[in-house]
């Protein structure tokens, strides 16, 4: 039971934990209204104590071990914002050893541990909450886990990396080079400080897990789902893809295929329809659209990174764990419950998709690879073309699109490892998805 006035550890005081700070501090009335309880921050660990900061704290409140946190016996509850997943287990996991209710941001963390730390969660008694862990301030976890309780989910659809929207966007909208929209990305304070994982799609994949483990209540690996990231998307295919009627955006996806008892799980750039709603998701804003069998449609739409949407999510956890601490009762976070499912092999998933080549400017060319997708049965549904361009001139080669109906990607990557043989084909081909939202 949390005492009246709550004792907060803070662990991390980077972005999202200076946000958190002074969230704390400003809306104070607020919170302490709604959560019929008052709290104090007692202590704030970071890893080096001399670095200057946009917030200043009471001498004695900063140390540089977090454990020093844990060890405390008057800190009632721990915010976890150090980030990274070893040193971040050893903290969340000490601290529900010791009864420490945790709020957690971290989706590395709880995509690989998740199921072991919702255990030792459930075997101690003591809460850990994890909104801000998807979608930044959008309360999609929390709407899973009560408001959409009641549905069988067939499908979430997301843009649930906002770095990646961000340089997509860029891209698409103010023909920005890549490196200068990532560090636009940067400079805002959406991307990680290393952002590899906002570029190569594990942020989102590992956010994708969490929706799914929720919706479906199955514990997944990160190994199960299929991962693309944006490194491949070149300004010539939002040229395409504007004169085809879609855009282009990093999509995780999870379907349900009840009649297998299988989950499709994976992250890829995507052609969207320009009239479908994602399409108007633009910059760092996220979007999650859940269709379930009573509620039909719904999209989540907000900020999916940067400082005050994170705080949102974290404080609001941080106000929850007060009241159901208080009450003694509490989600279980991904403890399986009698759902089984399994997860697709990304080969036999169907969508439409779009290839682009990079193709010598000769006879036969296009024959020679539509005799290839008709031998694996892969059908055509359009082609386009364009002139290869480069800062000195025209090339020898041009672009060529191919517009393919639905198929299995296992049977596309076959058709593809043939056409890669031919000698007019001159580079690899940029492959992606075209989501329909059928059935979603
Ligand atoms: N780097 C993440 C993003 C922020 O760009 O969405 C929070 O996960």
């Amino acid at each position: 039971m949390l005492g009246e006035n709550l004792q907060i550890g803070l662990a991390g005081l980077g972005t999202v934990g200076s946000g958190v700070y002074e969230a704390l501090l400003r809306n104070r009335d607020i919170l302490e209204a709604r959560a019929q309880i008052s709290y104090e921050v007692r202590r704030v660990a970071v890893r080096d104590k001399k670095r200057r900061r946009s917030v200043e704290l009471a001498p004695g409140v900063l140390t540089e071990d977090w454990r020093e946190l844990v060890e405390d016996d008057q800190i009632d509850i721990i915010i976890e914002l150090i980030g990274g997943i070893t040193e971040a287990y050893d903290l969340v996991r000490a601290a529900l050893e010791k009864g420490k209710p945790v709020v957690t941001g971290n989706k590395a963390l709880l995509a690989e541990h998740g199921n072991t730390l919702f255990r030792l969660s459930q075997e101690k008694g003591v809460p850990l909450y994890f909104e801000a862990s998807c979608g930044g301030g959008i309360p999609i976890v929390r709407s899973l886990q009560n408001s959409l309780i009641c549905n069988n989910v067939s499908a979430i659809v997301g843009i649930i990396n906002g770095t990646s929207n961000y340089i997509l966007t860029a891209m698409a909208t103010e023909a920005l080079p890549y490196h200068e929209a990532l560090r636009q990305a940067q400079q805002l304070g959406y991307a990680e400080s290393d952002p590899t994982l906002d570029i190569n799609g594990w942020d989102a994949a590992y956010k994708g897990l969490i929706l799914a483990m929720l919706a479906y209540g199955t514990p997944l690996r990160p190994e199960t789902i299929s991962v693309t990231g944006i490194e491949q998307v070149e300004p010539v295919d939002f040229t395409f893809a504007r004169q085809l009627g879609y855009t282009i955006k990093l999509l995780v996806v999870i379907r349900h295929h009840q009649e297998r008892k299988a989950l499709e799980l994976r992250v890829q750039p995507s052609f969207v329809p320009q009239q479908h709603l994602l399409s108007k998701v633009e910059g760092v804003f996220n979007a999650i659209a859940v269709r379930g069998d009573l509620v039909g449609e719904t999209i989540f739409y907000g900020r999916g990174a940067g400082k005050n949407p994170t705080s949102s999510a974290v404080v609001s956890d941080v106000v929850l764990a007060m009241r159901e601490c208080r009450l003694q009762g509490y989600h279980t976070g991904f403890q399986p419950y009698t759902q089984e499912v399994q997860v697709l092999p990304v080969e036999e998933t169907v969508t439409p998709c779009y290839v682009r080549f990079r193709v010598k400017d000769c006879h036969g060319v296009i024959a020679s690879i539509a005799a290839a997708f008709s031998r694996h049965d892969v059908g055509i549904s359009a082609t386009s073309s364009a002139d290869g361009e480069h800062e000195g001139g025209k090339t020898e080669w041009n672009h060529l699109v191919f517009m393919l109906h639905a198929c299995p990607w296992g049977q596309l990557q076959k058709a593809l490892d043939e056409i890669r043989q031919l000698d007019t084909v001159v580079a690899d081909p940029v492959v992606l998805r075209i989501e329909t939202f059928q059935g979603t």
